[in-house]
């Protein structure tokens, strides 16, 4: 008789066959993700970063795609080119320095919380309007990696929570799900910087605490949020990221059992350090992967 653990080596024969998936100690995998298959549907909870992890790094011509935060950059420059440059000014700043292998992560926090901060203060004082934000996420060069629809619904359908955890727009994520799926899954929620709206539903504060790269850990997660209870006693973790700042978002959820953590690697082949990093920190690493594929499977053993 089949058991359902039977389909466990045959998923890892099918990474390990892959050219562009790394999986460095394939044993420590292969039981985490038999626990994962004996707990199922009902231990599991998937938690997993926005901008470049459910959607795409590059278009098919190698062409950067936009995160939360672009949307804003890309659709100001269109229509008030002085602010839009701003936006622009404070990217061209900030984003070396919280990619820069130089720098320790202390030495970054102060940027990046400089960073967040005026590029959130800039979309505060033009007062933009939900209706305006919603029309530029319309507009936006946001895209779904491929089956990340499916895997949305998937999760649903099967009542296995999402926490979408971003230090991008909470906001802009909901709107793009709305525009997307029609609406917001039940499953779905989010840990995220959210756009406050006064009555006039234009732009007035954003949320607290500040979520920027380098602070996604239990000191932004709001242990009363009201999906709270639904995650208790979902021991096990398949965690979705892209950025060194994706591996602590476990940690947050009180638990023993095992984090499988996907980590997208969209970084140059030739910065062989970085990927080493990947390869050390992520379970699994998917290499220029624009798709939920890996994902999916692992949600299908475990269903
Ligand atoms: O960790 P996560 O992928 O959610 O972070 C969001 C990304 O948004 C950061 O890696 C940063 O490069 C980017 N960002 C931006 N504009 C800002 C602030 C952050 O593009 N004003």
């Amino acid at each position: 008789q089949l058991k359902k653990t039977d389909a466990v080596p045959l998923l890892m024969n099918w990474l390990l066959g892959q050219e562009s998936i790394v999986c460095s100690d394939p044993t420590t995998v292969a039981a985490k993700l038999r626990k994962m298959v004996v707990g199922g549907a009902g231990k599991t909870v998937v938690i997993s970063d926005f901008d470049y992890t459910l959607s795409r790094f590059a278009n098919g011509s190698g062409e950067r795609l936009s995160t939360t935060h672009g949307v804003f950059d890309d659709n100001v420059m269109r229509l008030k080119p002085e602010l839009g440059q701003k936006f622009v000014d404070l990217k061209n700043k900030y984003y070396p320095i919280e990619f820069c292998p130089k720098l320790t992560m202390e030495e970054k926090i102060p940027h990046m919380e400089k960073w967040w901060g005026t590029s959130h203060s800039l979309i505060v004082n033009e007062k933009f309007s939900k209706h305006t934000i919603q029309d530029f996420v319309r507009q936006s060069r946001i895209v779904f990696k491929d089956g990340a629809e499916d895997f949305i619904q998937s999760l649903d359908a099967h009542n296995i929570p999402l926490v979408i955890f971003s230090a991008g727009i909470g906001n802009i994520i909901e709107y793009f799900l709305e525009q997307k799926l029609g609406a917001i899954p039940r499953n779905t929620h989010f840990i995220s910087n959210m756009i406050l709206f006064d009555e006039d539903e234009k732009a007035c504060a954003f949320s607290e605490p500040l979520i920027h790269t380098f602070c996604k850990n239990s000191s932004v997660i709001q242990k009363e949020a009201p999906f709270f209870h639904e995650i208790n006693g979902r021991v096990n973790v398949i965690l979705l990221g892209d950025s060194m700042g994706d591996i602590h978002m476990d940690v947050g959820v009180e638990r023993d059992g095992p984090t499988l953590k996907v980590g997208y690697y969209n970084g140059s082949l030739d910065d062989t350090a970085a990927l080493q990093h990947y390869k050390e920190v992520y379970d699994i690493v998917l290499i220029h992967d624009p798709t939920l594929n890996v994902a999916q499977k692992i949600v299908d053993v475990i269903n």
